[in-house]
């Protein structure tokens, strides 16, 4: 049955996955825009929270960059549980959800998109843009630009954005990273 409440998704997920320690959407339900990451951390996954701790408080510089404010905002991730894998030292670390992850939370995040409804959906990297719109796309080609997509008959705006984390991994995109993101404040202003 389609869960008809982020509530009965949250379960429905839960149903899944019985085994993961999971983190759900966190914010305003019927929000215009939903920001879209890839997956919890540890800090997530205590908190119970996407986006807090280190990848918080680059959410904040992004919010403070965008003019946008996370309480107007719905924010998720693709994959609701961490991905980890273990170190050659022997700790555990995050890593990017395989395809296999992505495909199979796939149906969950458009349930996710549905139940929200918004008009904007503003994605952090390829994870989430490979689960809204198609694999053979990638950040590099489409980052900073609104596009039309359709998900199963709605139609919504799409925002492609890099990660925040991987400006701090490649400080060169820090440039097109601040423009995308003055291009997206323009294109709110304008749209919604
Ligand atoms: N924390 C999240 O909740 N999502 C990310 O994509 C990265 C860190």
């Amino acid at each position: 049955m389609r869960p008809v409440s982020l509530e009965q998704l949250y379960q429905k997920i839960k149903r899944a996955c019985p085994k993961q320690e999971l983190v759900f959407g966190d914010g305003k339900p019927g929000a215009e825009i939903m920001l879209i990451g890839e997956a919890p951390g540890k800090d997530e996954v205590a908190q119970k929270k996407p986006f807090v701790g280190r990848a918080g408080k680059n959410l904040a510089e992004f919010l403070e960059a965008s003019g946008l404010k996370r309480e107007d905002l719905y924010v998720t991730n693709v994959c609701k549980f961490r991905p980890t894998k273990i170190s050659a030292k022997n700790t555990v670390s995050n890593r990017p959800p395989t395809k296999e992850e992505i495909l199979a939370a796939r149906p969950f995040l458009h349930e996710e998109i549905r139940l929200v409804s918004p008009r904007l959906l503003v994605t952090l990297g390829n994870t989430p843009l490979h689960a809204v719109w198609d694999f053979s796309v990638n950040i590099g080609g489409c980052h900073g630009a609104a596009e039309k997509i359709m998900l199963e008959k709605n139609g919504y705006w799409l925002f492609p954005l890099y990660h925040p984390a991987s400006i701090i991994y490649n400080p060169a995109l820090k440039e097109t990273y601040m423009c995308d993101i003055s291009n997206l404040t323009v294109w709110v202003n304008k749209n919604l």
